[in-house]
């Protein structure tokens, strides 16, 4: 049977700041996906979230991007900020950045992952949710999920997958895409992907098949709207087993807490820190960075689930890491690195801080003297 499986994601408002969500707004959240469910729009759904963000994730025989999903997926978050108003959220509805709901949700704030596939006799699928942080936060779990024989040792000795993988990755400031195949492109690859800011893997395929075996949402709040809004705080969904990388070797890449773009103001880097969703409150310096993994057995679209795959003991270490590493770099304060470089500053509210500053600037003596 062909499957879509599609995580939509939002903020719309926090509780208490950006750090978690109300049980009143989840509580809208899970009875309009129920009553999706009861009206056959879907066939099964998990509501899951990670900090201030909501992430529906709904199996479907409707296909990508189909606008009765989407709708569905805009009313709800309407719904939930109506919700997150009447019990005086932050920022309520700060994600939902036009007012009419136009096809799909493309340019409209919420980001989605989706991808239609044959499911399998036996179907693991791992969501990942991250809060305070970007899209290419992505790209070096994928990479080393999918060509890193160091990580996934499947790679190696697994027949089928010996023949590598493919990227599909997408220049998010020129909108150009381009596909490369590991291992034969692997240093064109990395050239690309080790700038997260820019370059981000959109979908993963196998060598011999165009259907897709992981997916990450890609949209980029401050392109949408022209302005700061908060970092987009993206998901990924990962299939795994039987010619694919192994539960395992999905979730290894995380006990390494590699630094991302985000945390407070969207402006810093971070560690991503690994955790169960009990410990999914970003709360130190609005942080730090975190993703959750919600394990799921997909079987006839029902979505057996989820298992809380970070709880897990073995990544202790990883989040000992990662609050150590939050120490050495929150002891920077302004200083780069910790905070993002200039051009990157400039998607923030840098702008409008330098605009006051406007007139005050005068030629040095250096110049005045050519
Ligand atoms: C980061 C984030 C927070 C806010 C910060 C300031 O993605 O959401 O760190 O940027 O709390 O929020 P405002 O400007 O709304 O007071
Ligand atoms: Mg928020
Ligand atoms: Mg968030």
């Amino acid at each position: 049977m062909k499957i879509t499986l599609s995580i939509i994601k939002a903020d719309i408002g926090g509780f208490v700041g950006h750090s978690d969500i109300h049980p009143a707004v989840r509580k809208c959240c899970e009875e309009h996906l129920e009553k999706a469910k009861k009206d056959g729009l879907i066939i099964d759904y998990s509501r899951g979230e990670v900090g201030d963000d909501t992430a529906m994730i709904m199996s479907h025989t409707r296909g990508i991007e189909n606008e009765d999903i989407h709708r569905f997926a805009w009313d709800t978050f309407i719904a939930m900020t109506e919700v997150a108003k009447e019990y005086g959220q932050y920022g309520a509805g700060q994600d939902l950045l036009t007012d009419a709901f136009s096809g799909n949700l493309r340019g409209m704030g919420p980001g989605f992952a989706e991808m239609t596939f044959e499911e399998r006799p036996s179907e693991p699928v791992i969501c990942f949710l991250a809060d305070k942080t970007e899209p290419g936060a992505w790209n070096y779990p994928l990479y080393k999920i999918f060509a890193d024989p160091f990580n996934t040792i499947g790679l190696v000795i697994d027949p089928s997958m010996h023949e590598g993988f493919r990227f599909e990755v997408l220049d998010l400031i020129e909108e150009k895409q381009i596909i490369l195949k590991a291992p034969e492109d692997l240093y064109d690859l990395l050239l690309f992907i080790g700038s997260p800011s820019r370059y981000v893997i959109k979908y993963v395929y196998r060598a011999d098949s165009d259907e897709p075996v992981a997916v990450t949402s890609t949209q980029r709040l401050f392109l949408m709207a022209g302005r700061y809004i908060g970092k987009d705080d993206p998901v990924m969904m990962v299939r795994a087993q039987s010619g694919l990388p192994a539960v395992g070797e999905v979730l290894e890449p995380f006990s390494f807490p590699h630094a991302v773009a985000g945390w407070m103001r969207g402006s810093h880097h971070g560690p991503l820190m690994p955790v169960g969703t009990e410990d999914d409150t970003p709360t130190r310096f609005d942080g730090p960075p975190r993703v959750v993994a919600l394990g799921f057995q997909l079987t006839q679209g029902k979505l057996v689930g989820p298992r809380d795959m970070f709880a897990d003991k073995s990544y202790d270490n990883a989040r000992k890491m990662a609050l150590d590493a939050a120490d050495y770099l929150r002891r920077h304060g302004p200083f780069e690195p910790h905070r993002l470089p200039l051009d990157e500053m400039e998607y923030t509210t840098m702008p409008s801080v330098l605009k006051k500053l406007e007139g005050k600037f005068t030629a040095s003596k250096e110049k005045q003297k050519k």
